[in-house]
């Protein structure tokens, strides 16, 4: 993360999380929120972010797999799909929430996770 991906929070919720560059595509990692572990995506060039807990035992995925859309929980391997956060196959029952990603840039930018 450069220093520039440290700016404060946009007046619209966004706040940068890193640059284009710190994630390959097909790459993923965890990266915070305000106090939110949220996993950052890039398929194909375009980022993704969902929370970064599964629905199930609350395993962190950012430390599973990513193929494609799909990321793998590294506990019992559940699927979820990176663009919606939606609970696709495997032991757990909960989606894990989706949050609006922005590209300024260089920077990635992430909508501030909002209370149920
Ligand atoms: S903690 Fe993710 S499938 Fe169990």
């Amino acid at each position: 993360m450069t220093e520039d991906a440290n700016k404060a929070p946009s007046s619209d919720g966004f706040v940068p999380v890193g640059t284009v560059a710190d994630i390959p595509p097909g790459g993923m990692k965890c990266v915070a929120v305000d106090r939110e572990r949220v996993l950052l995506a890039n398929v194909a060039g375009t980022f993704y972010a969902i929370r970064d807990m599964c629905g199930h035992r609350r395993a962190p995925l950012s430390a599973g797999t990513l193929d494609g859309y799909l990321v793998e929980c590294p506990l019992h391997y559940a699927f979820f799909d990176v663009r919606t956060g939606k609970f696709v196959d495997g032991p757990a029952s909960a989606d894990v929430a989706a949050y609006e990603v922005r590209v300024e840039g260089d920077t990635v930018l992430v909508k501030r996770p909002t209370e149920p």
